[in-house]
């Protein structure tokens, strides 16, 4: 639909707290295929979940916050060929990914979609509230456009739930704390899961219904979590004095451990919660 403008300051991500050369080592290639593997270990039970909570088979589904489209592409394949699916992202450089038949690229900022009101059947949100600094603002919009009775989806972490794994290593918790603590620092927050609902009521949202599903190495190869679990995705807070070199090692050797351990066991937790939008446009008229 639009081109991608250009970066107004490379310092400065366009995407709240969410920097995609700098959330893991080896940059932006190597965040591609972070993303690309986390959509592998999940989103079949995701859209399982999607669907359940109102998926449509038909009109229009916006995936907001689409990013280099590795939803988008498995999302597209799942819908039928005459929904129409639009990807929308803050950051037209990383959207361009998204591109694909079948796809409308939308670059834009999800606090002022340039869609009319009431235009979209479904939109889905995976992974991009948590980089928000107002994702109440973003909300609305969403309920902007969304047509009446049509459906929200947000899928999120929360890093007190982000899961369970056997053996446990509570030396490495400061790391997390720090972690979670430096997207805080840019605006994020990611122990959001745990506010989803009440988010979307504030945003004027009916009827919040929250599902959880999990991912766990007895399905999948505990070397496909390492793009989520090891050490690389720390890398970039040491060069940011986040973290101290030793803490990498730690995280590192620990890492190592788990995956050479044949009895290593680990669940990753998400969230979803989906709510409708309603006919009238304010808050207060949702109760
Ligand atoms: C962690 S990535 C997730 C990408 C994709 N949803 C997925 O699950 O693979 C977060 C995405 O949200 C986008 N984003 C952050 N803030 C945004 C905003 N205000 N409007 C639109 N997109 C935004 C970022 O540019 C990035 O592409």
């Amino acid at each position: 639909m639009t081109t991608a403008p250009a970066r107004p300051d490379e310092k400065r991500p366009l995407g709240g707290s969410y920097d995609p050369a700098r959330t893991t080592g080896g940059g932006l290639g190597a965040e591609l295929d972070r993303l690309e593997a986390q959509a592998a270990l999940s989103f079949p039970e995701e859209l399982r979940i999607l669907r359940e909570l109102g998926l449509p088979t038909g009109g229009t589904v916006l995936e907001l916050g689409a990013g280099p489209g590795a939803v988008t592409r498995r999302l597209r394949a799942a819908l039928p060929a005459d929904t129409a699916l639009i990807a929308a992202d803050i950051d037209g450089e990383l959207l361009a990914h998204a591109a694909g038949p079948g796809v409308t690229l939308l670059v834009a900022d999800g606090a002022e979609l340039p869609l009319p009101d009431a235009s979209v059947d479904f939109v889905l949100l995976r992974y991009v509230l948590q980089h928000v600094p107002d994702p109440v603002a973003v909300l609305a919009e969403v309920r902007r456009v969304l047509r009446p009775g049509g459906r929200v989806a947000v899928t999120e972490v929360d890093s007190a739930l982000w899961g369970a794994a056997e053996p446990s290593y509570p030396e490495l918790a400061g790391v997390h704390a720090k972690m979670a603590a430096a997207q805080r620092a840019d605006g994020g927050d990611r122990s959001i899961g745990r506010r989803l609902p009440r988010l979307l009521r504030a945003a004027g949202f009916g009827q919040p219904v929250l599902r959880p599903f999990a991912t766990t190495n007895d399905d999948h190869p505990t070397d496909a979590f390492a793009p989520q679990l090891g050490p690389q995705r720390l890398e970039p807070l040491v060069a940011r004095g986040v973290l101290s070199l030793a803490e990498l090692a730690l995280a590192a050797d620990r890492w190592n451990r788990f995956r050479s351990d044949p009895d290593a066991w680990v669940m990753l937790l998400g969230l979803t919660v989906a709510a409708t939008a309603p006919a009238g446009r304010g808050p207060q008229e949702t109760a």
